[in-house]
């Protein structure tokens, strides 16, 4: 007697979304950074993002033959305000309306005892800091030489961590009459992946590269042809890199089939878990673990089947009409 089953397929993945490769693609159409980072973020994940060697080998090669020209990768600059040791502030004491927005790097200054930004060009008076005492530097000086006449004092641009040293420069500052005077801070390029910002660990800019020679906000491009990097004005207009990571889903899949099967028999039902497990591998999926039990016991049958396999995102739904049996 031939019974009618309903096979429901369901698949999908646990494994940690670490252990799976990136996907790398190339568009060759000219677009802005920005531009780019949008068709990769609707099309696949984002602009390519780096993390090794093996990645920048993996990414080159989806390049259209013939092009070895600049193409943009997802990694871009802001800029953000540190100390000179590197470190960004966690103590601020900014004037109403600063630290002002710009594309331009900025520098710092104190003026009555709270901090304006400006361009780092202007000319003012400097606080120095020996490691005990503050020093007023009077002469007029850009922040860039404001910094190495520190340095050529045996100090360095004031940092103020707190309030006190705060309280302490504006103190030794009234003393000596100075109104205003470049501290130690001023705003840096941060490189970061456009998705992640982590993982900034492998780079491989050209020789003297970054140099922000466009200002702060800059993007990064590589040259197809050997793999380094450049900065670039975000506006400029390249072909790209696209990325996409392996993620888990599931999918739900449902086949009719017919067979002689007694499902109530174990021996049987064994069989033809066997013999759907053939089926499938010879369709190509691989990696998969099958269970199943049953839902329905008239005529119909139904059975559940657990698998795992590896899919991509980007893989829709396959449909398996084949008659099994
Ligand atoms: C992209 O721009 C470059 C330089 O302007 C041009 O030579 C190239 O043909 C453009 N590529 C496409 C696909 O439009
Ligand atoms: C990219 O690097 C990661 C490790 O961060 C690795 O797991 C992955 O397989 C690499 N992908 C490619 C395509 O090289
Ligand atoms: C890579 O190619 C760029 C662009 O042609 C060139 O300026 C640079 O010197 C090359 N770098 C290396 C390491 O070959």
């Amino acid at each position: 007697m031939k019974s009618l089953f309903v096979i429901l397929l369901l698949a999908g993945f646990s494994i940690p979304s670490s252990s799976f490769p990136y996907v790398y693609f190339f568009v060759g159409e000219n677009k802005t950074w920005e531009e780019a980072e949008s068709y990769c973020m609707s099309e696949y994940t984002a602009l390519a993002q780096i993390n090794n060697m093996e990645n920048l080998t993996a990414m080159v090669k989806t390049s259209q033959a013939g092009y070895t020209d600049k193409a943009w990768i997802g990694l871009y600059a802001t800029l953000v305000w540190t100390w000179l040791d590197g470190e960004q502030p966690a103590f601020t004491n900014w004037f109403l309306g600063h630290p002002h927005d710009s594309d331009n790097v900025l520098c710092a200054s104190i003026v009555s005892g709270v901090w304006t930004s400006g361009l780092c060009s202007q000319k003012k008076s400097s606080i120095c800091f020996n490691g005990i005492n503050y020093i007023p530097v009077w002469t007029a000086l850009t922040w860039m030489d404001a910094k190495a006449k520190c340095k050529a004092q045996a100090s360095s641009l004031a940092k103020i961590p707190d309030l006190i040293a705060n309280a302490a420069i504006l103190a030794t500052m009234t003393a000596a009459l100075m109104p205003e005077a470049w501290i130690g801070l001023k705003t840096t390029q941060l490189w970061q992946w456009s998705k992640t910002s982590e993982n900034y660990a492998y780079r491989n800019w050209q020789l003297g590269q970054p140099d922000t020679v466009n200002g702060g906000k800059d993007c990064a491009a590589i040259a197809v042809k050997n793999g380094t990097w450049t900065d670039e004005q975000c506006s400029a207009q390249y072909p790209f890199f696209c990325y996409d990571v392996y993620k888990s889903r599931t999918t739900v899949m449902r086949m009719t089939i017919q067979s002689s099967t007694n499902m109530e028999n174990p021996a049987s039902s064994d069989s033809l878990l066997q013999q759907l497990n053939a089926t499938l591998v010879k369709h190509g999926v691989t990696h998969f673990r099958m269970t199943w039990k049953k839902v329905s016991v008239k005529q119909t049958q139904e059975s559940v089947i657990t698998t795992r396999y590896k899919s991509h995102t980007h893989t829709h739904t396959h449909s398996h009409t084949t008659c099994l049996l």
